[in-house]
C-alpha cells in the first residue's frame, strides 16, 4: 500500500467525468471539531499558519480547512500519486472555492512524504494531517520501517507550537506505543502523544493520535 503505481491505479479507476472526493474512513465533517480549535492566530506575527495533509488523495480534508479557517491558512495537499494531485488541481479549480479568509491559499503538490524534510526544512509547519497515509505505510513491506521514517521527517518539519495528527483505525495500544517510541528517539525532537476517539463508524471504532514535538532538554 505504499506503492505509487497502485494508487494511481486506484485513482484512475476511481476517477470518472464526476469527480467525487474519495474520502478514506470518513470526511471533514467528523473530525472538524478536532482539527479547527488547533488554528489559532499567531499572536507575535501575522503570517499564515501552514498546515500540510501528507497522502492527500482526492480527500476534501485540505480544502474543506482552507475553506472554513477563520484564521490565514497555507494549505498544502501533498500526495506521491500524481493522478490523485492532477484530479484535485482541476476539481478544486473548476469549484473556485472562497476561503472565509482571504490571506488564505491552498496548493496540491506530488511529494513522496519520505522527502518531506528535503522538501520543508526544519521549523516550517504548524499541522500536519495524515488520514490513513500512516496507516497504508504501516500495512506495506518493512512498513514500521517507512512509518518511523515520515514521524521523525514530520516532527523536525513541525514548528514547535505546531502538531501532527495522524487519524487510523488502529488501536490505541499498538499505535500509542509505538509512537511513544518514535517521540523518544535519541537525537529527534521529543513528542507528547495522547488519543482521542473520533467515533465509531459501520461497526469500526476510529482514533486521533496528536503527536506535539518539544525541544529535548
Ligand atoms: C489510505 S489513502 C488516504 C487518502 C486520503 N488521506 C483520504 O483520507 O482519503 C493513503 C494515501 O497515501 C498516499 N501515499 C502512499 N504512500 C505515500 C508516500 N510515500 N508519500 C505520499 N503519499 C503517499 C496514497 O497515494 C494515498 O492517497
Amino acid at each position: 500500500m505504499d506503492k505509487k503505481a497502485t494508487w494511481d491505479r486506484f485513482y484512475t479507476e476511481n476517477s470518472s467525468s464526476n469527480f467525487k472526493n474519495f474520502e478514506w474512513f470518513f470526511g471533514f465533517d467528523s473530525v472538524r471539531d478536532l482539527i479547527m480549535p488547533l488554528l489559532q492566530p499567531q499572536t507575535h506575527n501575522a503570517r499564515p499558519l501552514h498546515i500540510l495533509d501528507i497522502g492527500c488523495g482526492t480527500s476534501a480534508l485540505g480544502p474543506s480547512i482552507y475553506e472554513h479557517s477563520p484564521v490565514a491558512v497555507t494549505v498544502t495537499c501533498a500526495d506521491i500519486s500524481p493522478i490523485a494531485v492532477r484530479l484535485m488541481r482541476e476539481h478544486v479549480g473548476a469549484k473556485a472555492i472562497e476561503p472565509q479568509h482571504s490571506l488564505s491559499t491552498l496548493a496540491f503538490l506530488e511529494l513522496d512524504c519520505r522527502e518531506l524534510f528535503a522538501h520543508f526544512g526544519a521549523d516550517r509547519l504548524d499541522l500536519i494531517v495524515d488520514k490513513g497515509t500512516t496507516d497504508a505505510l504501516l500495512r506495506s513491506r518493512d512498513g514500521s520501517g517507512k512509518a518511523s521514517h515520515v514521524v521523525r521527517q514530520c516532527l523536525k518539519s513541525l514548528r514547535s507550537s505546531g502538531c501532527l495528527l495522524q487519524f487510523s483505525d488502529e488501536d490505541p495500544d499498538a499505535r500509542l506505543l509505538w509512537l511513544e517510541t518514535e517521540g523518544r528517539e535519541p537525537g529527534a525532537m521529543a513528542a507528547d502523544v495522547a488519543v482521542l476517539e473520533v467515533g465509531k463508524l459501520r461497526g469500526v471504532r476510529y482514533y486521533c493520535y496528536q503527536v506535539t514535538p518539544h525541544p529535548i532538554g
